[in-house]
């Protein structure tokens, strides 16, 4: 795909344009480790999760570095695997939010939100027709504390409009949040 001029990191550039040099990210659903790995490319401590035992094989085989580790977004605490300071951003890339069990997808916006410092951001992309309403993202967005202050139609930025068949969400954690 990088050889026919797919851009694999354009998430990953994204982010590192809204966080501060060597940030703490957690890359949601990191599946083989693509973001995560772009991510750390540019210097940025990154955890990837993801629940599935050989997707996360796959991202240690590939791409040393980052911590891949194996758990469902539902319920995961990462502190109890040691990483206890919370993170500076998190991204859901590749319609992450749209693949967990149907129903839970509040309970991984809470978990994700969990984990992010106040005033962190939490970057979410989806395809609008996936099953997935965007007015049950924002209230599950909201319902997990988390304000939605911009909303574009590409991780490229195109301008959002109501008819775009996909919607990259930036959240941020109150600044004061407890
Ligand atoms: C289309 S892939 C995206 C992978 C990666 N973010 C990317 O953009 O290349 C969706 C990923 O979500 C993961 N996933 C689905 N439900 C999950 C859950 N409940 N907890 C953690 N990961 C989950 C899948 O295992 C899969 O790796």
């Amino acid at each position: 795909m990088a050889a026919d001029g797919v851009d694999l990191a354009g998430e990953a550039r994204l982010l590192d344009a809204m966080v501060a040099p060597h940030s703490r990210i957690l890359d949601a659903g990191c599946g083989p480790g693509r973001v995560g790995a772009a991510l750390a490319a540019r210097g940025h401590l990154v955890v990837g999760v993801d629940v599935d035992p050989e997707l996360i094989a796959a991202a240690e085989a590939d791409h040393p570095g980052p911590t891949w580790v194996v758990a469902d977004l539902a319920e995961f605490d990462l502190a109890g695997s040691g990483h206890t300071e919370p993170f500076d951003a998190a991204v859901l890339a590749g319609n992450v939010i749209t693949f967990v069990g149907p129903g839970t997808e509040g309970a991984v916006l809470a978990r994700v939100g969990a984990h992010i410092r106040p005033d962190g951001v939490v970057v979410v992309g989806f395809g609008t027709d996936r099953g997935y309403l965007l007015a049950d993202f924002d209230e599950d967005a909201a319902g997990a504390g988390l304000v939605l202050e911009h909303r574009f139609s590409t991780w490229d930025l195109r301008p959002w409009s109501p008819d775009a068949a996909f919607a990259v969400s930036v959240l941020r954690q109150p600044a004061d949040v407890a």
